[in-house]
């Protein structure tokens, strides 16, 4: 692979987690979490940065983290699910490696996410028609974004990490 990286982007619920924690075993490659690290360097999890400071001051550290990782070299960049709303963010990460966006449906991920706390923009009264909305608003640019778009619907994630090794 000509590139130095590999980046996922997708959704919330798309197998972003589980699919880099398996390509970092089976490369043996560093698997960095963008969200991971601005938890770490605020001391606290999403849910409350998002409550005490709000999503723009989100979007900043988001958007701070990006620029950091792409330093480095073989790495499995995992991204949050709003990472292709800034420009900006995409220019690095294609430059940094290849951007694969794990596709799946907002079925799919209804069905993953109905009970998950942790993702404060679903944390709506309706949050399967907020999830339809936000994803048909992003569809686009995770595809503007993207080298290379892998279903990821299948519950056994290793598919879609077969389907990732085989592109390499
Ligand atoms: C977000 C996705 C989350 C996290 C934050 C915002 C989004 O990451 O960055 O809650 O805007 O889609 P995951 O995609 O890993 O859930």
């Amino acid at each position: 692979m000509a590139s130095k990286n590999i980046v996922l982007i997708g959704f919330m619920g798309s197998g972003k987690t589980v699919v880099s924690k398996a390509l970092s075993k089976q490369l043996g490659w560093k698997r960095v979490s963008v969200d991971e690290i601005i938890e770490e360097q605020e001391g606290c999890r999403i849910t409350e940065i998002f409550k005490r400071k709000g999503e723009a001051y989100f979007r900043l550290q988001e958007a701070r983290a990006v620029k950091d990782l792409a330093q480095q070299t073989n790495v499995i960049i995992d991204c949050g699910g709003g990472i292709v709303l800034n420009p900006e963010n995409v220019v690095v990460l294609k430059q940094t490696g290849t951007v694969f966006f794990l596709h799946a449906t907002p079925d799919v991920i209804y069905d993953r996410l109905k009970n998950d706390k942790t993702r404060p923009l679903l944390q709506v009264p309706q949050p399967q028609e907020a999830i339809t909305e936000l994803f048909n608003q992003r569809l686009p640019l995770y595809r503007r974004a993207a080298d290379i778009e892998i279903n990821s619907n299948d519950p056994h994630l290793s598919v879609p990490v077969d389907e990732i090794l085989k592109k390499l």
